[in-house]
């Protein structure tokens, strides 16, 4: 590992630059404050500085355009590469269009079409290349030196990061009582900004940093001082499901950031699911993973005023409805009951009035198929069901148990 310094590789003067730079291309996102997370975690305030509701929907417009604006009038001419599943490539596409520079990026066959139709929206060029991303990162390398395109790293680029780091400087203005930042962790590239303008501001502020628990390498990094590489990552935060730090990002976060801390899928889909229903906004699950932090033990931010990063919004909604009602499971509002019912279809109307009479709503009902162990002269029906908390739900189970028509067989509450 080479002995730079953070200070070689970005500096709050960098990060100032940048900030004049992209002012007037990037939204200045608000910091919502939260008495909800502050009340659950503790906190004396708690704000989340929300860059979902940045333009493209992630912060990674800032770094991508701050990057691609300083190239030189003959690379932009050329044209640029990059390789990204997710909102890399929609912060380079919207960056190049502005600039008016060709844009082309390679993703991973798996890549949804939605994703792979909103770049293009932006006016990139989209090439389906490779099995997984290190596959598209690869093509996007070799390509770049055939066409010769200059390939803008996700986070691993002195631009980017600083870019990225005018997410502090905002912060730094908008919330200047700040003790403790929580940012999620990818690659690195948005911490290492956020944190060389705040440490560099006030060394007291506190940078913690959060990564799924399935894609957990910069902890480790740190611990022995080497980068360490994951050969498999397992989180549905596909945000955030980077193998490693890089060197830069390493040589800041070694310097910069306090204390790295993972948190579960389960915990972020909760998180998620609060910050839909409590701060009314939509997150992805990268962008929970610091409120998702903030509620478990791994941080203490007792007394503290606390800022969480929420960083990206793309997700769609089919998706975020299945990540809430996991969510609201996770918090006893929602439960999965099997009944047998002796009439089909007319036994099923004890179900629904019974439910909607203590007050809760009926999410789903569906037949299911009979198993050789079931009753033949009975019908299996699965219903969904939304509650006040776990007694709530336990009291309509118990009503639909106790109906002569039907019995509950099984149930799934938190
Ligand atoms: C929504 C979201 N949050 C956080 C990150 C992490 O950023 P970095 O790779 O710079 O650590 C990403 C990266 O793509 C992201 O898309």
């Amino acid at each position: 590992m080479s002995d730079r310094k953070a200070l070689d590789i970005v500096t709050a003067d960098a990060v100032a630059a940048a900030h004049d730079r992209i002012e007037a291309i990037v939204h200045r996102t608000p910091v919502d404050s939260s008495t909800t997370f502050a009340d659950m975690s503790g906190a004396s305030s708690v704000g989340l500085k929300l860059e979902n509701m940045q333009r493209t929907g992630s912060f990674k417009i800032r770094g991508a355009y701050n990057t691609m604006a300083q190239l030189s009038e003959q690379t932009k001419d050329r044209g640029v590469i990059a390789s990204s599943a997710g909102n890399h490539a929609q912060g380079v596409a919207l960056a190049g269009d502005i600039l008016g520079i060709d844009t082309t990026i390679v993703v991973p066959e798996v890549t949804p079409a939605a994703k792979i139709e909103a770049t293009r929206g932006y006016g990139a060029e989209v090439i389906v290349e490779g099995k997984i991303y290190e596959h598209s990162y690869e093509y996007a390398l070799e390509l770049a030196e055939e066409m010769e395109l200059e390939f803008i790293h996700p986070f691993n680029d002195e631009g980017v990061i600083a870019g990225q780091g005018t997410v502090g400087k905002e912060l730094i203005e908008q919330y200047p009582t700040l003790d403790t930042v929580v940012v999620s962790i990818g690659g690195g590239g948005l911490i290492s900004g956020i944190a060389t303008v705040l440490k560099q501001h006030d060394p007291s502020i506190r940078v913690i940093g959060v990564q799924p628990a399935g894609a957990y390498h910069a902890k480790p990094s740190l611990k022995r001082d080497e980068i360490r590489e994951l050969s498999e990552i397992d989180t549905v935060a596909e945000g955030i499901a980077d193998t490693r730090l890089l060197e830069k990002t390493f040589t800041v976060i070694r310097e910069y950031v306090d204390d790295v801390v993972s948190v579960s899928d389960l915990e972020m889909s909760v998180a998620l699911t609060l910050l839909a229903e409590r701060a009314k906004t939509v997150v992805e699950t990268a962008g929970a993973a610091p409120v998702a932090a903030l509620l478990s033990d791994a941080v203490d931010v007792r007394g503290e005023h606390v800022a969480a990063v929420v960083s990206g919004g793309n997700v769609n909604l089919t998706e975020h409805g299945e990540l809430t009602r996991t969510g609201l499971m996770h918090l006893g509002r929602y439960a999965e009951v099997e009944i047998a019912v002796d009439n089909w279809p007319t036994g099923v109307s004890a179900v629904t009035t019974t439910t909607e009479s203590q007050g809760a709503e009926l999410d789903v009902l569906e037949r299911t198929r009979r198993t050789a162990q079931d009753d033949p002269n009975r019908t299996p029906i699965r219903v969904g069901i939304e509650g006040s908390g776990t007694e709530h739900l336990q009291s309509v189970i118990d009503a639909l148990d106790s109906l002569d028509e039907l019995s509950v067989t099984s149930h799934t509450l938190a």
